[in-house]
């Protein structure tokens, strides 16, 4: 490649899961540290960095085609300095290079606080690739917080060692790691800081979280909880995503005992057949995962539930599929995210037998998501009439509504006001499917 100028403007485009998002700030605030600046909408960046996933379908084609785009012009007139990030750089980082010459850049998930350095290299003319997975050095290198949404991520354990035999995270991610709770603590007062009034704390089985207080006492994702809830200013906390095995009592216990931990629970449970979770090495039954979701209730009555289904798991039989809309019934989630099993290459599952047929897992997905969206809708309704707090996050579409969150996550839209940030007393008036129209009723302080 040729020498070139070094960028101004950047754009981060982010595909994925949160986590995926939270790298993508933290990608974006490395180039702010180097000067270069977002994009203005509409005009072309200098450089794009394609934050890939590569947890379904045909992530690593579209990553392709947006290349494409990009040096055909047709997303923008000028073609932009390309760098490949996230999860289908760590899967393909070497086919990335070899098949598109336009990309100078491919950098793992583990590895973007390198990210400066290759940039000066491609300025240079040098194509650079790095995979490394050194997952804690990583946060060690990046900048400091500075500037942050209402509601933030904070991303405190990564990877997996569960193997799920669907699942590509283990690969891309690598093996499980808590970041320490020292640097966590301080990472939440400085999104605080910066004007969060919400941390979502992420890991891709978050609830395997472990570490050190400062007194030198071992503590689990319950205790890191109850310590944050100690920041003032911070008035929200949810976490996302746990794994049914790793939900202790302490967990359960802070549900009903942190008023700044939220009543939501995300908990994946994919299928509702037995035979289908072990070969999913799911270590649950829809029995112990009903009985964990109980427990929950318990500690914390209004606490709304959502989770994660695959349809179509290969082999997974008419009756099995019959078992997941059972669960649903029995459980009634508030929402919930549902997909067809997609086949990832180098996964256990990819290469059994027994692989549902297209338009079974599309019939399949549909009276899933009928179940779902019944379901979600029916938990609004059970809202409708509550006066509760909603973190104004956005505008909404028409002039003077806004948009924001309830402590159950649902989005509410009220006129009024308000700017964004607000903590705001919303009558919940009336619920939609996906949303439900407020009425404000007074601002409280953060
Ligand atoms: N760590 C989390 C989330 C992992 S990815 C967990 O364990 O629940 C988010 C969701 O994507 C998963 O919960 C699963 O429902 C879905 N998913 C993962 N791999 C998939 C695949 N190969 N095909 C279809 N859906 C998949
Ligand atoms: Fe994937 Fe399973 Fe790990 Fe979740 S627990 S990231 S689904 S392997
Ligand atoms: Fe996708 Fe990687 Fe997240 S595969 S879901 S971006 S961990």
């Amino acid at each position: 490649m040729k020498p070139t100028n070094s960028p101004k403007t950047y754009r981060v485009k982010s595909f994925g899961c949160q986590m995926n998002v939270y790298d993508g700030e933290r990608m974006a605030e490395m180039l702010g540290e180097r000067g270069i600046v977002p994009a203005p909408e509409g005009e072309d960046a200098d450089l794009v960095v394609l934050n890939t996933c590569h947890i379904r379908e045909k992530a690593a084609e579209k990553v392709y085609s947006d290349i494409g785009r990009l040096t055909k012009g047709k997303t923008q007139d000028k073609a932009p300095m390309i760098a490949v990030a996230g999860c289908v750089a760590q899967a393909e980082g070497e086919e990335i290079m070899a098949r598109a010459p336009a990309v100078s850049m491919v950098v793992g998930p583990q590895a973007y606080h390198r990210l400066p350095e290759m940039l000066d290299r491609a300025v240079q003319g040098e194509r650079a690739t790095d995979t490394d997975m050194p997952a804690i050095a990583k946060f060690a290198a990046l900048p400091e917080r500075k500037r942050t949404n209402p509601a933030s991520f904070l991303t405190v354990q990564e990877g997996c060692d569960k193997f799920c035999t669907y699942c590509v995270v283990p690969y891309t991610r690598g093996a499980e790691i808590s970041r320490p709770y020292g640097d966590l603590v301080t990472e939440a007062r400085k999104l605080v800081d910066a004007g969060a009034k919400e941390i979502t704390l992420l890991g891709q089985n978050v609830s395997a979280w472990s570490g050190e207080d400062d007194k030198g006492h071992a503590v689990g994702l319950a205790g890191l909880i109850r310590d944050l809830a100690k920041v003032d200013g911070l008035a929200r906390i949810r976490y996302t995503t746990s794994h049914p095995a790793d939900m202790d009592d302490d967990l359960i216990a802070a549900h009903g005992e942190i008023d700044k931990l939220m009543p939501f629970l995300h908990l994946p449970v994919q299928a509702g057949s037995d035979r289908v979770l072990k070969a999913m090495n799911r270590s649950h039954t829809a029995e112990s995962y009903l009985r964990l979701l109980e427990r929950f209730r318990a500690a914390r009555q209004d606490l709304a539930l959502s989770g994660d289904f695959i349809v179509g798991f290969p082999g997974e039989t008419d009756a099995e599929f019959e078992e997941t809309l059972k669960l649903v019934d029995a459980v009634g989630y508030a929402q919930a995210f549902s997909f067809k099993y997609s086949p990832r290459p180098g996964t256990p599952a990819a290469s059994m037998e027994g692989q549902v047929a297209k338009e079974v897992m599309d019939e399949r997905l549909q009276r899933l998501q009928a179940a779902l969206n019944r379901d979600q809708w029916a938990f609004n309704r059970a809202t409708e009439g509550r006066t509760c707090e909603v973190l104004v996050e956005r505008k909404g579409k028409h002039p003077g509504q806004w948009l924001g969150k309830t402590p159950w996550l649902q989005s509410a839209w009220f006129e009024g006001d308000v700017g964004i940030g607000d903590l705001v007393q919303v009558e919940l008036v009336e619920a939609g499917p996906n949303s439900l129209a407020g009425r404000l009723r007074e601002r409280v302080a953060a």
